[in-house]
């Protein structure tokens, strides 16, 4: 008997349905090649369904995921994300009401970003090409400044407080340190990890990241060299030099917005992927653009993006074999097929490029 994955699709907003599509489509020759089966299921958590089941949109009215959905999707092997994001709801409604919800209440406590450019893909950074971009981005994604902890007083007045806490754990710290160091050993021969954070200014958050990074480091992962870098500094080396990154491991904040400047380095947000992940659970992959609510129903956003996302979700589930295949016929639509990365401007339709890269993994 085949193993079976059961996988949740939540197609979300925008273009989100449509790009999830197409990877369902490579899924199908992907589980041929792999030789297991799967199962899945939709779920509605749009900012439509929102909308039309009466919930505000302009303050958090009701729940976008309620409590027994919750509890049906925690019954799923993983969870295919499209999109979240709709234009008639205010920003923060269905990012926390459904993104940030997840990543909390499944503990997915690492946020994983391979920044990898494909041959093909232009290159933002002149003289660049794929042999100088191929890393990966670790980020911690339960904690730092997105618990929510902090307050606010006196709303309106001059005299307005606003906090907004950097909340970090050495619990929390040290499992993320732990996977990054685990992924950086086996990910190929360079064997560096470099932390990224702000120890000059954040002598409270940075020094337990700074001091953990170091102990867990020496104790457990001496072959890894262990490498440091400021935030800023990072953003600089990442355009001048990006050849000189293997792994990065970082709080949610800074992680936040690296892996954004990670994206442009790979080709922009039509091929960046990402994966919200619990090691020991539940994990969710997303391609990391938006609901590009302009192009919705148009047939010309890039799914390859979702796609590469599927192919990580493959991997987490332990498919090595045709995640590869995956990965290996995106390269493919990339190098020999595709005109640019940018919806509308593929030379192909949203659904003719999950076609060719079905095609190409079905050729594997
Ligand atoms: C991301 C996104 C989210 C984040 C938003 C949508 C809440 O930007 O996954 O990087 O800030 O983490
Ligand atoms: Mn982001």
């Amino acid at each position: 008997m085949a193993r079976t994955h059961r996988i949740a699709v939540i197609g979300g907003d925008g273009t989100g349905p449509e790009v999830v599509a197409e990877g369902l489509k490579v899924l199908k020759a992907a589980a041929a090649v792999g030789g297991f089966a799967y199962e899945t299921r939709d779920f509605d958590f749009s900012g439509r369904r929102y909308l039309a089941r009466g919930g505000s949109p302009t303050a958090p009215t009701i729940p976008v995921i309620a409590d027994e959905e919750l509890a049906q999707l925690k019954t799923f092997d993983a969870i295919y994300l499209g999109a979240v994001g709709d234009p008639d709801v205010a920003p923060g409604i269905l990012e926390k009401g459904l993104l940030l919800r997840l990543r909390f209440e499944l503990d997915q406590y690492i946020n994983l970003r391979p920044v990898k450019l494909y041959p093909g893909v232009p290159c933002p950074l002149a003289g660049k090409g794929p042999d100088d971009v191929d890393f990966v981005i670790v980020r911690e994604n339960t904690e730092g400044l997105y618990t929510g902890m902090g307050g606010r007083q006196y709303v309106g007045t001059p005299h307005e407080v606003a906090t907004q806490i950097m909340c970090n754990t050495r619990h929390g710290v040290e499992r993320c340190l732990r996977y990054a160091f685990d992924l950086c050993r086996k990910r190929n021969d360079q064997k560096m990890l470099t932390l990224v954070h702000k120890t000059n200014v954040l002598t409270n958050c940075g020094d337990l990241w700074f001091r953990a990074f170091n102990e867990i480091g020496e104790a457990d992962y001496p072959d890894v060299r262990r490498d440091y870098n400021h935030v800023d500094a990072c953003c600089m080396w990442m355009i001048k030099n990006p050849e000189y990154y293997d792994t990065i491991v970082t709080g949610n904040m800074f992680g936040d917005i690296i892996t954004d400047l990670g994206a442009m380095v790979q080709g922009g947000m039509g091929i960046a992927a990402g994966g919200n992940i619990n090691p020991a659970g539940l994990s969710m992959f997303e391609p990391i653009g938006g609901s590009a609510p302009k192009y919705t129903g148009q047939n010309k956003i890039n799914p390859l993006a979702a796609i590469a996302a599927l192919a990580m979700l493959l991997a987490e589930l332990g498919e090595a074999k045709a995640a590869d295949a995956v990965e290996k016929a995106i390269a493919h639509v990339t190098g020999t097929k595709l005109k640019s990365m940018a919806a509308g401007k593929m030379g192909y339709t949203t659904t003719e490029v999950g076609d060719l890269v079905a095609e190409a993994v079905a050729g594997a």
